[in-house]
This record gives C-alpha cells, sequence and structure tokens, in this order.
C-alpha cells in the first residue's frame, strides 16, 4: 500500500492543480465522507465549474439505477458541476478527459466502451454518471485506483491503475483528472469527436443495447457528441441516447464495471 497525502493538503494542492492550467474560475470542495459526491454537491450548492472530491465515499450511485461501491476507500469519487448541456456532448467530454487522465497515469492507451466506461484490458477502470437538473450538469465520476481485490462477481469486470500498473497515491490521481475533465469539458465537438474514436471500443462491433424497454442489435459505426452512438441495424440507420441506454452485449468482452 502506498502512504497517502493527508485529506488536510487536498484542496489547496488541487486548486493549484487547475490554477496551474489556466481554471482560477474552479472551486475545489473536499468532503471527508459522504453518501455520494453528486448528492453532496447539490447539498453544499455548488455551481458551474465547481468540483466536489470526497475522501471516502460511502453509497456512490452508478448508471441506470446501480450502484458504485468502494468499501475499502481505495478509488476516487468527484463530481464536476457544469452549465447544463446536451447529455450526448457530456457524456462523450467527460469520457475523453477521463481517458486522458488514465492514459497519462498508466503511461498506455485505454478504450472507452459507449458511453462513457474507462476500459482497460477489457474490463472496467472508471465510470462515469451524468445527472441534470434545469440549470446544472453533476457529472460524477469514479476511478479504481489502488483496489487489488474484488467481489467474486466483478473480478473479472473491474481493474484498478495498481493492478495494471503501480499504486498511486490518490491525491495525484485527482491531480491529473481535475484538470483534464475541466479541458475536455471545455473542448470542441469535433476534436471530441476523433478522441473519441481513437479509443471507441464498440466502434466496429456488432453489439445489443436496451433502449428503454427495447433491445436493439446492430452494428456500431461511430459515437456523435451531438447525437449518440450510430448503429447500423436491419431496420436501417439508428441513433442511440446516451442517457437512456445501456449496452446488453458486445462482441468483445462484456463488461459492466466496478457496479452491483
Ligand atoms: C457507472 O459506471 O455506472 C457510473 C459510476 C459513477 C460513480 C461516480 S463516483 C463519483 C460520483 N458520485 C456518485 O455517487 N457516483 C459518481
Amino acid at each position: 500500500m502506498i502512504g497517502e497525502t493527508p485529506i488536510e493538503e487536498w484542496a489547496d494542492r488541487l486548486e493549484a492543480a487547475l490554477e496551474a492550467c489556466g481554471g482560477s474560475q474552479h472551486r475545489v470542495f473536499v468532503v471527508r465522507e459522504t453518501d455520494s459526491t453528486q448528492a453532496a454537491a447539490r447539498r453544499i450548492g455548488a455551481s458551474a465549474n465547481d468540483v466536489v472530491v470526497a475522501w471516502r465515499q460511502t453509497a456512490g450511485r452508478g448508471r441506470l439505477g446501480r450502484r458504485w461501491l468502494d468499501p475499502e476507500n481505495l478509488g476516487i469519487a468527484a463530481t464536476f458541476v457544469r452549465t447544463a448541456a446536451a447529455p450526448e456532448y457530456l457524456a462523450v467530454a467527460s469520457a475523453v478527459g477521463t481517458a486522458q487522465a488514465a492514459e497519462k497515469l498508466l503511461d498506455r492507451p485505454v478504450g472507452i466502451k459507449w458511453p462513457n466506461d474507462i476500459i482497460v484490458d477489457g474490463r472496467k477502470l472508471a465510470g462515469i454518471l451524468i445527472q441534470q437538473t434545469s440549470s446544472l450538469a453533476f457529472i460524477g465520476i469514479g476511478m479504481n485506483v489502488n483496489q487489488i481485490r474484488w467481489p467474486p462477481k466483478l473480478a473479472d469486470r473491474a481493474v484498478s491503475l495498481a493492478q495494471i500498473s503501480r499504486p498511486v497515491d490518490r491525491l495525484e490521481a485527482l491531480r491529473i483528472l481535475l484538470p483534464a475533465v475541466f479541458r475536455s469539458l471545455s473542448q470542441e465537438r469535433a476534436v471530441l469527436e476523433k478522441e473519441f474514436a481513437r479509443r471507441d471500443w464498440l466502434r466496429g462491433s456488432r453489439a445489443t443495447f436496451q433502449r428503454g424497454q427495447e433491445i436493439v442489435t446492430g452494428q456500431v459505426l461511430r459515437t456523435d457528441p451531438g447525437r449518440g452512438l450510430l448503429l447500423s441495424t436491419d431496420a436501417g440507420e439508428v441513433f442511440l441516447p446516451a442517457a437512456t441506454t445501456t449496452v446488453r452485449r458486445a462482441a468483445e468482452t462484456d463488461t459492466r464495471g466496478a457496479v452491483s
């Protein structure tokens, strides 16, 4: 296990990391323990460009009502607040920023499984939950950092930085993640589309999706930051929306990540 920077230093060090990349408009809230940084951001009254980071998160939320569990407190949990925007754009931008941060920490390429799971060697390294009110978007990112053991049902689906490369001080991971995500959330769509495409784990594969109650199967053509995932089906081409679609089965390894 690695020695961790004490929580008392987190806020200043993270603000400095954001300032160094030209982001002096950001406020960083570090909470010692919270149920979910998504809920904490709302309770604190965080506004656009703020970020809420938890030292320990006890009831993390995943996509589509799932849970994001980290009972040993070995991962990172952060909620980025932005002005409300198109869910497709936020999904792609946050995934690209998280992937870039992971690549910097690992010194190797990673994949993005649409809409926004970060995948390494077929296993999930990080997950993203986007929730919106009429005015604000809450982009929650969880990354597995120092886990080396998983519950049996996650063992072949989840992976951490420590398992791929080396144990990492969680503050170090956050100092890379925060600027990368804010930068990506300000990026133009054309750039994001290219950055996503380079890492698109589903592109070209035959996959099955659930959209609401409907099951759709087809070949994945590409991801459009404005319209969602473009699928070629027997009935023609269809765009699948990020917020309400889940991947049921892909031709490559089927992963659902570190959620139960
Ligand atoms: C998923 O893969 O289903 C999304 C997981 C998102 C987890 C993060 S951890 C920080 C933020 N707070 C939460 O309660 N959830 C997100």
